[in-house]
């Protein structure tokens, strides 16, 4: 079945290494023929409670974008051993008003790439965290703690050699997952 995908990316930076991740998983051969869409966080205002009832546009599509898709992939940097505040942001936006939450059920995968040895594995624990509070069933293993290289990806944006195979695995798994909860 083909799936409707949405990647968060938790990096709003214009070459962002997790954009980069994020548009190099739709390239790899177990994402074809699925769709992926690419929400826009970074116009999403801080969330107030105050505005429930009166919801920005932006926060609006945003929602939309969710809601249709059937899964939804973060790729996200780690800041200061953590996730973005603009990530957090979208996941508290996207989670009210209360009852009314985008998330509920949609199956997850969390990945995320950095310079550093330890490759955004704290932030994404964090993540996971939230994750399961939101309920949304998350893909455990494999984990992808990617660490951010100049040959991680090759001259087209495609996941260069070194990590095509397993990224390629981690798309299977993450694949499996949604087919076991959208059917
Ligand atoms: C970082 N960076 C970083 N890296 C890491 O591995 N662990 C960390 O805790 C942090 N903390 C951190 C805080 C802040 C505020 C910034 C701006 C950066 C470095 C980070 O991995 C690097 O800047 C990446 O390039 C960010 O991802 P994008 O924007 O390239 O996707």
């Amino acid at each position: 079945m083909a799936y409707r995908i949405a990647i968060i990316v938790g990096s709003l930076r214009a070459g962002s290494f997790n954009r980069q991740l994020g548009e190099a998983l739709t390239k790899l051969p177990a994402a074809a023929g699925h769709h992926f869409v690419f929400p826009d966080i970074g116009t999403l205002p801080l969330y107030d409670q105050d505005a429930d009832g009166a919801p920005a546009a932006e926060v609006t599509a945003f929602k939309q974008a969710v809601a249709s898709a059937d899964a939804v992939i973060f790729v996200t940097p780690e800041y200061n051993r953590s996730i973005p505040g603009v990530l957090k942001n979208a996941l508290d936006q996207g989670s009210r008003p209360y009852g009314k939450s985008v998330w509920g059920g949609k199956v997850a995968g969390v990945i995320g790439t950095s310079p550093g040895k330890v490759a955004t594995a704290l932030a994404q624990q964090h993540l996971r965290n939230v994750l399961a509070y939101l309920d949304m069933p998350t893909l455990n293993q494999p984990e992808a703690f990617v660490q951010w290289s100049d040959t991680l990806l090759d001259d087209s944006g495609a996941v260069g050699e070194g990590s095509a195979g397993f990224l390629d695995g981690w798309m299977k798994a993450f694949l499996a997952l949604v087919d076991a909860h959208v059917s």
